[in-house]
């Protein structure tokens, strides 16, 4: 099948009690990695570019990437698209050259600059039937070229959300509850740690979820900065010559519990990332005479492919779920 906008998915994904997967899309064994693993879990999918995706590997090997992942899984719904889009242009650029799905990012704009940004995005993506991700709140990490530090980042407020969502007619929308973007997702301070000396973070904010839920019932809801670090990954990276002390994110259990809910999309990409540059790691300490790059991709893209499984499977809920989306 072609590409597909997320209305169904979401629809689905709200009734049932699941999220769709939104990884992060970069160079071939990424799209690989991520599409073998839904193809083979029978999952719906979202594959989203950021503005530093489209900078690092261009628009155009992006979309002819994805859209041989497509041709590989006719099988399975895909999504095409934009995350954190910074403005109308790049947005429109999107649009006009073949993503399904755009996200306008205005969440650091005040208020009314925010909706505006939005609507005009919503209106000229409706008119070609690609759907609109808006976002209320700020987190806390990098995105893009963009910093916000721990202590800057701002919830939600749930007061706003049905102005936001009536006056842009948005698709969806991205709230802060807690996580935040990167393999950093919480300061040690915040934390508490276990017997282990591991650090265990404080709790997403169920709360206000629950309230934007009850204000837009039926609505879906998208989180972002939703990596939960694996440890085994952070040791293997630590363990071969990488640094990456209290790397932290955020509990699957947290996670699943919010897919359940409203949450429809869950943003995944750092965890990703890990998967790749552990298992890349590990190969050049074990292995310093081997330099053919398919030697190291190859097992990279196996263990990005296992760790998608295991999210479709455990956190993300919705492994068997493409027919019901398509
Ligand atoms: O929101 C951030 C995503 O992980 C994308 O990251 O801007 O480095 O491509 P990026
Ligand atoms: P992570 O850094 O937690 O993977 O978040 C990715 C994301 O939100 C992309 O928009
Ligand atoms: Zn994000």
């Amino acid at each position: 099948m072609a590409l597909v906008n997320s209305k169904k998915m979401f629809e689905m994904a709200y009734k049932n009690g699941y999220a769709i997967g939104a990884f992060n899309v970069n160079n071939m064994e990424i799209v690989q990695g991520i599409t073998e693993a839904c193809k083979e879990e029978n999952a719906p999918v979202i594959l989203q570019v950021s503005k530093g995706a489209r900078a690092y590997a261009n628009h155009t090997y992006l979309v002819k990437l994805v859209e041989a992942a497509v041709k590989e899984c006719p099988e399975i719904p895909i999504v095409l698209h934009l995350d954190h889009g910074p403005d109308f242009e790049t947005c429109k650029a999107c649009i006009d050259g073949g993503f399904t799905s755009v996200m306008i990012d205005g969440s650091h704009l005040p208020f009314e600059e925010n909706i505006a940004l939005t609507k005009k995005v919503v209106d000229y993506a409706h008119e070609r039937g690609v759907t609109v991700e808006g976002e209320l709140g700020t987190l806390a990490g990098i995105e893009d070229d963009v910093k916000v530090e721990h202590g800057a980042e701002s919830y939600t407020k749930p007061e706003e959300v049905i102005e936001f969502v009536t006056r842009t007619g948005v698709d969806s929308l991205a709230i802060a509850i807690g996580t935040s973007h990167g393999a950093y997702k919480f300061k040690p301070e915040q934390c508490t740690r276990n017997e282990q000396g591991i650090l265990v973070p404080p709790a997403l904010r169920f709360d206000i979820l629950e309230e934007v839920s009850k204000k837009l019932p039926g609505f879906p809801i998208v989180l972002h900065g939703s990596s939960s670090v694996p440890q085994d990954y952070v040791k293997m990276v630590n363990e071969n010559g990488g640094k990456m002390p209290d790397a932290i994110g955020v509990p699957e259990e947290q996670l699943r519990k919010a897919a359940a809910l409203s949450v429809c999309k869950i943003n995944i990409d750092s965890d990703l990332r890990l998967a790749m540059t552990g298992t890349i790691r590990q190969f050049f300490n074990e292995k310093p005479d081997k330099f053919d790059p398919r030697e190291y991709l190859k097992p990279a893209r196996a263990n990005i492919k296992e760790i998608v499984r295991h999210k479709l499977k455990n956190v993300l809920g919705c492994a068997g779920k493409a027919d019901e989306c398509k």
